[in-house]
């Protein structure tokens, strides 16, 4: 048996979707320290890409503009995130960008630049931990380990109360409802309800399917 704390003896994709607040960041973040690989959270990219899109007041309705920000924005995330310089951290998770990330994400143009980084994110570190919510059906349908999260409504809205629960489900509606890589379960995810368990019990259990 691989004592996991100690890593993996091989690298590992984890893949991890879900809607907001259904803590897929918290779970990746335990699950990559357990395992020793890193994280990306692929909603800090797109927020990224909002927040440049406002910044140069572009429309994010506009898809072809908005692709071409995606494109050129120079982009660090890790437990900090940085865009052209800029630490963006705590302004992505503003309502300003929160309003506009999912009309933004919804551009197919856009989509193809930001998941072509995450995948070649992972090909520099042979694995990862990655959260978003095409990550097992699109990005990497062929990950060790799909997880789709869910939540209860309510659960979910408390832990994104800052947000709201009116713009919160205008989000997901987005989220689920657009053409391009809609969140859905990726085929073969393992579905996990995180309000129903600790995160101690639920990163013990999800080790076990690795
Ligand atoms: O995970 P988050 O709530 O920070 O994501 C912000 C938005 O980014 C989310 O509402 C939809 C979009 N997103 C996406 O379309 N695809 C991903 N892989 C990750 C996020």
């Amino acid at each position: 048996m691989t004592d996991r704390r100690r890593g993996p003896a091989r690298a590992v994709l984890v893949a991890i979707d879900g809607p907001a607040g259904s803590g897929k960041s918290t779970l990746a973040r335990a699950l990559a320290e357990r395992l020793g690989v890193e994280r990306l959270d692929t909603g800090a990219m797109y927020r990224a890409v909002a927040w440049a899109v406002l910044r140069d007041g572009a429309d994010p309705a506009d898809g072809a503009a908005v692709a071409a920000a995606a494109g050129a924005l120079a982009l660090e995330v890790g437990e900090r995130v940085v865009a052209d310089g800029t630490d963006v951290t705590e302004a992505i998770r503003g309502p300003e960008v929160g309003a506009a990330v999912s009309v933004v994400a919804a551009h197919p143009a856009v989509r193809d630049v930001l998941v072509g980084r995450q995948r070649a994110w992972a090909a520099a570190r042979a694995g990862g931990v990655v959260e978003g919510r095409d990550i097992g059906s699109v990005v990497f349908p062929d990950a060790d380990l799909k997880l789709y999260l869910t939540a209860d409504p309510d659960v979910r809205a408390a832990r994104r109360a800052e947000e709201g629960a009116v713009a919160l489900a205008r989000r997901d509606r987005l989220d689920r409802t657009r053409a391009a890589s809609p969140l859905e379960v990726p085929a073969g995810a393992r579905v996990v309800d995180t309000g129903a368990h600790s995160v101690e019990e639920i990163v013990e259990e999800v080790l076990g399917w690795l």
